[in-house]
């Protein structure tokens, strides 16, 4: 992976049909998304259930390109490895997942993969101020994480900005994650970010068998933030 801060689609597969991961992994990589971000859940850091590092590593082959893998599950440390092993190129953790992120994003990168840190929203951004040596990718969630469909928090783009201000010159990427579509995309590119993931707003309309409203969405969402 190179580090560049143009925009980068990463549809969430959160939204795919799940009896079919494979195939929509592949649409979604036809149709122009730039990564492909996984939402592993536990039913209880956040109240819903996905899937695990199983399922991951059977997407794997599918992808091509960059498996961004959101893992939204407390404890954290004793998965890394599995997800790591699953073929992740980025995993993501949560700071209020536990009392230890520090100690998480080592064990991110003693694994191999790119280290991200996620915010909830109500999380300030200097939580992470501390890390930003030690990470790849800030997540700010727009949304409070669990479900896909959720309306954008307005109160995140001046997070964005601020941690825009904070990362620098360091080679770390701004990713937003939970109601991007073409009207708020430009927000939060405008603010600083260069990583868009977004569920809704890219599988609505398409399907495996009709992925042309896939590739259409992409463009939409791309159009808007680079003019943003
Ligand atoms: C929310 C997930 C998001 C979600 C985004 O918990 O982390 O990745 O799928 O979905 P949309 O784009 O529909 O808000
Ligand atoms: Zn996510």
């Amino acid at each position: 992976m190179t580090f560049d801060r143009s925009i980068k689609i990463a549809p969430s597969i959160l939204s795919a049909d799940f009896a079919n991961f494979g195939a929509e992994c592949q649409a979604i990589e036809a149709q122009g998304a730039d990564w492909v971000h996984v939402d592993v859940m536990d039913g209880h850091f956040v109240p819903n259930i996905t899937f695990g590092p199983a399922t991951c590593a059977a997407i794997r082959p599918h992808i091509k390109g960059v498996m961004d893998v959101h893992l939204m599950i407390a404890p954290v440390d004793p998965y890394i490895e599995a997800f790591a092993k699953a073929g992740a190129d980025i995993i993501t953790a949560h700071v209020e997942a536990g009392p230890h992120i520090h100690r998480t994003m080592q064990a991110i990168r003693g694994a191999g993969a790119k280290a991200g840190v996620a915010l909830n929203p109500a999380s300030p951004a200097a939580a992470v101020e501390y890390l930003l040596d030690m990470v790849d990718l800030v997540c700010v969630m727009t949304v409070n994480p669990g479900f896909g469909g959720q309306k954008f928090i307005h109160s995140q783009v001046e997070k964005v900005r601020q941690l825009r201000a904070m990362i620098g010159d360091r080679p770390i990427h701004i990713e937003i994650d939970g109601g991007v579509d073409p009207t708020t995309a430009p927000l939060v590119a405008a603010a600083g970010a260069d990583v868009l993931v977004a569920g809704s707003a890219v599988f609505r309309g398409g399907s495996v068998s009709d992925p042309a409203p896939y590739g259409a969405n992409i463009r939409a969402i791309r159009a808007a933030a680079e003019a943003g």
